[in-house]
């Protein structure tokens, strides 16, 4: 890892380009950055996006790999400059690798379907913003399209309801098989053993909450970071349909 941002995640903080000292909050870890780096590493990715700035922790990681591929990254983030003073930009500059980033400063609803318009294409995504179902999944029916076959896509806060919920759906889809967790899909043979009960009463489908008849870790999605892989274009029928 970068010896800029191990310094970052050391001292819990940086100094920016104006030569204030910025302390760190809201970032991804560095176990997770790591294992991001690893995804990326393992699969010579060198088109990656993300969304969700900040200060640039997870930003500094992807960029840095990707730059080993000699490749490049971009990053969407409507808050960079208004919430987070530009601080994001200044890390990376000053890792030296702002010529790897591009940046654009608008809502992923805004920024992702002007790629999509442009014929931009991604190996690798990463989703660190908002934590809520309806954006998640109108990121995902983006980045879907702008994701290269075998791509990847990571979705870091998988414990948050919204999040949960969106994984659900979407690890059911045809395409996309789960790649790997951070850390690992946690299981309990209680739990299990419940939901077997439950899948057996008669019309459980109707009367029993999703989530308890087919349980998150059967799914695989019981981690606080969840990375899906698209094996296949979207082949689903027009009438497609999953419970979740
Ligand atoms: C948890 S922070 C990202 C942390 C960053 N990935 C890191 O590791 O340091 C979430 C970020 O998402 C941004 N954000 C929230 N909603 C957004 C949206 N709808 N579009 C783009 N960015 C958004 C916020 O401004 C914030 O910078």
């Amino acid at each position: 890892m970068n010896r800029h941002l191990e310094k970052v995640f050391e001292t819990k903080e940086f100094i920016n380009e104006n030569g204030e000292i910025i302390p760190i909050h809201s970032e991804t870890s560095k176990d997770q950055c790591a294992f991001l780096q690893q995804i990326i590493k393992e699969n010579k990715f060198s088109k990656s996006i993300e969304i969700g700035f900040a200060y640039g922790l997870s930003t500094l990681a992807i960029t840095e790999e990707v730059t080993n591929n000699n490749g490049s990254h971009l990053v969407i983030d409507k808050f960079q400059n208004s919430s987070w003073g530009g601080n994001g930009l200044s890390l990376i500059e000053k890792a030296g690798l702002r010529d790897r980033l591009e940046f654009y400063e608008s809502y992923c609803y805004e920024a992702l379907p002007k790629l999509l318009a442009e014929g931009r294409k991604f190996d690798f995504a990463y989703v660190d913003t908002t934590k809520q179902f309806d954006w998640i999944l109108v990121d995902f029916f983006y980045l879907d399209k702008l994701l290269e076959l075998n791509g990847v896509i990571v979705f870091d806060d998988a414990f948050y309801p919204g999040i949960r919920k969106a994984l659900r759906y979407i690890s059911q889809f045809p395409s996309y098989k789960i790649y790997s967790h951070y850390p690992q899909n946690r299981e309990s043979s209680f739990t299990k053993k419940i939901a077997s009960y439950l899948r057996h009463i008669p019309k459980a489908n109707h009367l029993i909450k999703d989530n308890l008849i087919q349980l998150d870790e059967e799914l695989s999605i019981n981690a606080s970071c969840v990375a899906i892989q698209k094996i296949d274009n979207d082949i689903r029928n027009w009438d497609w349909h999953v419970d979740f």
